[in-house]
């Protein structure tokens, strides 16, 4: 496989994505071409010698990988465009929500290895949690594409059909998790701390206890017994805050995101 990447629609995800594939020596700069119409927001990039151009086609035909970055309504027009630009020699990576691969094989009326990704914003800081599907793909090109997204963050290889719930875990879960921290400065504020303390405090403490899952590999409750005295503080603003529906709260807003994903 031609190992040149080409990054259709250099928006916030494209960039993102470039940005990442430098910065961890994935590829040279040169080896990476991004497009977008209005080139001038990407010139930084192309002063680290990515190459930059509003020519998609030739894009596609100077690479192997083809990652597509635009908006959902976007892409009839632009792949439909590309059709000729494509070989059985490309994979193509989409990080469009919601657009199957059936339908991307569909406009481009070819059958080539496709790949879904469905990253979250922390791709910015290359700590994204990506999960990928893939289809018509050989072990080779699952594992280079695998290897492109762990260098912009956490990967799992997922069924297309669960697609939709990654989407909310993963995506709609940065939201979730930012209520959360919210609600935690609020707290602080309301108990002694200036604003920018408390959300220190609040940011950092739940960046460590994630930290405590990802490095342990644990399960949450095993890290809840190391903090719970008996007849302790914590157990008991932890059960308040389960008397008040917390977890039960959380399950509904994931079920009732996941719901108005799948019906529109
Ligand atoms: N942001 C996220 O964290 C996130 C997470 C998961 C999935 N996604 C998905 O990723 C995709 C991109 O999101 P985004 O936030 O990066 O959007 P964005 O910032 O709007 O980027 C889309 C880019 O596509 C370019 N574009 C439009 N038409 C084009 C064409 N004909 N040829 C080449 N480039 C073209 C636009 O630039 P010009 O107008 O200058 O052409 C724009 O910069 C979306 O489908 C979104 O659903 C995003």
């Amino acid at each position: 496989m031609n190992k040149r990447i080409a990054i259709i629609g250099g928006g916030n995800l494209g960039t993102a994505i470039a940005e990442g594939l430098i910065s961890s020596r994935f590829c040279k700069p040169a080896d990476i071409t991004i497009t977008k119409r209005n080139t001038a927001t990407l010139q930084s990039l192309a002063k680290k010698g990515v190459v930059v151009t509003p020519d998609n086609a030739a894009a596609v035909r100077s690479s192997g990988l083809v990652i597509l970055a635009v908006k959902p309504f976007q892409v009839a027009d632009v792949l439909g465009n590309l059709r000729s630009a494509f070989t059985q020699q490309h994979m193509l990576a989409s990080v469009v929500t919601g657009v199957l691969t059936g339908e991307l094989l569909d406009i481009l009326k070819k059958k080539i290895p496709v790949c879904r990704a469905m990253p979250n914003t922390a791709i910015a800081i290359r700590e994204s949690m990506t999960c990928l599907s893939f289809s018509h793909a050989v072990p080779e090109q699952v594992d280079y594409v695998k290897r492109l997204f762990e260098t912009v963050g956490k990967v799992a290889v997922i069924d297309e059909k669960l697609m939709d719930a990654a989407t909310v875990l993963g995506a709609c879960g940065t939201a979730y998790a930012m209520r959360y921290i919210r609600a935690n400065i609020q707290g602080g504020i309301e108990i002694g701390f200036d604003a920018v303390t408390a959300n220190l405090i609040a940011a950092q403490t739940v960046k460590g206890a994630a930290e405590l899952l990802l490095q342990k590999g644990t399960h949450p409750e095993q890290e809840i017994d190391k903090v719970t005295t008996p007849k302790g503080c914590t157990i008991a603003g932890l059960n308040e805050m389960e008397h008040q529906g917390f977890s039960s709260s959380l399950i509904k807003g994931i079920a009732t995101s996941y719901q108005k994903i799948i019906k529109g």
